[in-house]
């Protein structure tokens, strides 16, 4: 068995009423693509919401190697990343400027930040494109920035919310 690095224990989230999240317990281990599957509505994206520090569970608890996401948030936050499921890059700015930023709200040091961004960018394709407005862009291509951009900074856990929309 290898080592356990998100470990989730009765999670539930209610609006209201309306209970989006029952109670769920998983655990992941390091290296493991880990897959959730379920009809509209199911709580999915509310899911993974709360495992991103963006949503407060309404109970239970779920930690990122053994850092709780409720209590201590910045660090979880560090150590994650996050493709939402709705298209979130500015297309005011180009991909590279997408990038930059990202660099700069995770404390890369300004050396280090134009390596960090051109492998990403490189690897998801979009060297060729990296200077352009993201307003020209594909939908496939912005998600493909959107992926580089939540690897930007290493994180340990990779978070996708409908990773396939819009990619070949
Ligand atoms: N901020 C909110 N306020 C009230 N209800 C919400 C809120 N966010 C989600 N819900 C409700 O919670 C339930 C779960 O929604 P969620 O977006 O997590 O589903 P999903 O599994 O991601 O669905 P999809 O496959 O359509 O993306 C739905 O009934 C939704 O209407
Ligand atoms: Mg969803």
């Amino acid at each position: 068995m290898g080592k356990m690095i998100l470990d989730v224990r009765n999670l539930t989230k209610r609006f209201g009423d309306l209970t989006a999240v029952d109670s769920i317990s998983f655990s992941v281990e390091s290296g493991e693509v880990f897959g959730v599957v379920g009809p509209n509505g199911a709580g999915k994206t509310t899911t993974i919401k709360m495992l991103t520090t963006l949503l407060p569970p309404t109970s239970g608890s779920a930690n990122v190697g053994g850092v709780d996401i409720i209590r201590q948030a910045p660090r979880v936050r560090r150590a994650i990343g996050y493709v939402p499921q709705f298209l979130s890059a500015d297309g005011s700015l180009s991909g590279y400027e997408n990038l930059l930023i990202f660099a700069k709200l995770y404390d890369i040091p300004a050396q280090e930040r134009e390596d960090l961004i051109r492998d990403p960018l490189h690897f998801m394709g979009l060297s060729e494109s990296a200077d352009k407005l993201v307003r020209s862009y594909s939908g496939g291509m912005i998600r493909r920035l959107e992926i580089a951009q939540a690897v930007l900074h290493r994180p340990r856990i990779l978070y996708l919310d409908e990773p396939t929309v819009g990619l070949d």
